[in-house]
């Protein structure tokens, strides 16, 4: 079986495709048995993700505000404590994200960014519990506030749909992080992205298709599901010389390894 360990599978966007019920369906098709839905705003988006998870065996989610929504005065008000309530109070919320940074669009000012970032982190440290990080042209100050915050140990976590540079990789597998990618590395022109993906240890390895962006190769350009994720497995698995079924059972005990709080159905 494989995990999707990333993807927004009640955006707008995907509906096109189908409510929450046919994605399901359709990933279990292709063996994509569990599926992790990524938070981007508290405030407005979490009720529904809670929704989709509770009446799904192997669909969970995180709670957290995407570098875009820092700024969103809503999203302000919410603070580390409230985080760690909301955690407490849902069994299902297995980490935390989506977090990080992102100075390419700048769509929140790198301040209310670091804001969030922070206090993201620090609920990881205080709960060790998993953090998932979104970098743009961000990756000096990722590392940097991780550090910053954990007194230089890290915390578990997640360096998602992994697009930065083999220094930012090899920085972030010293922090305890795993990396994940996405449909990117089925791209013609990501050959400097799976010569990376072919360094990561096996243990360390996680697959996502961040739908419904970035669909994989034979997709390029369509909206993305979850059904998708074998697509990049199976790269993944050739970059490093296993077969698609290991590469599916190495990243699915990987997951679950570092969600402990994901219950196995
Ligand atoms: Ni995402």
């Amino acid at each position: 079986m494989w995990v999707d360990s990333h993807c927004h599978i009640t955006h707008k966007n995907i509906t096109e495709l189908g409510d929450v019920n046919s994605l399901v369906s359709a990933a279990r098709e292709q063996n994509v048995m569990a599926m992790l839905v990524i938070n981007c705003r508290i405030v407005e988006e979490l009720p529904t993700l809670l929704d989709a998870v509770h009446s799904h065996e192997n669909l969970w989610c995180t709670v957290g505000t995407h570098p875009h929504d820092a700024g969103d005065e809503n999203e302000k008000l919410i603070t580390e404590e409230n985080i760690i309530d909301i955690i407490n109070t849902h069994k299902k919320i297995i980490g935390v994200g989506e977090s990080g940074l992102d100075y390419h669009y700048n769509f929140s000012s790198p301040e209310d960014q670091h804001i969030s970032f922070r206090k993201h982190i620090r609920v990881c440290r205080d709960l060790d519990i998993p953090l998932v990080v979104h970098a743009r042209e961000a990756d000096d100050d990722i590392i940097r506030l991780i550090r910053e915050e954990t007194n230089g140990k890290g915390v578990r976590g997640i360096m998602h749909s992994f697009s930065s540079s083999e220094k930012m990789c090899m920085e972030a597998l010293e922090l305890g992080f795993h990396i994940s990618f996405s449909g990117m590395i089925t791209f013609k022109n990501a050959q400097n992205l799976r010569d990376i993906a072919a360094k990561v240890p096996l243990e360390r390895l996680l697959v996502e298709t961040d739908a419904p962006y970035l669909a994989p190769e034979p997709y390029r350009g369509k909206i993305n599901q979850p059904a998708y994720v074998p697509h990049t497995g199976k790269i993944l698995a050739q970059l490093k010389n296993i077969s698609s079924e290991e590469m599916a059972m190495q990243t699915t005990e990987n997951f679950f390894n570092l969600f402990e709080r994901a219950v196995r159905v």
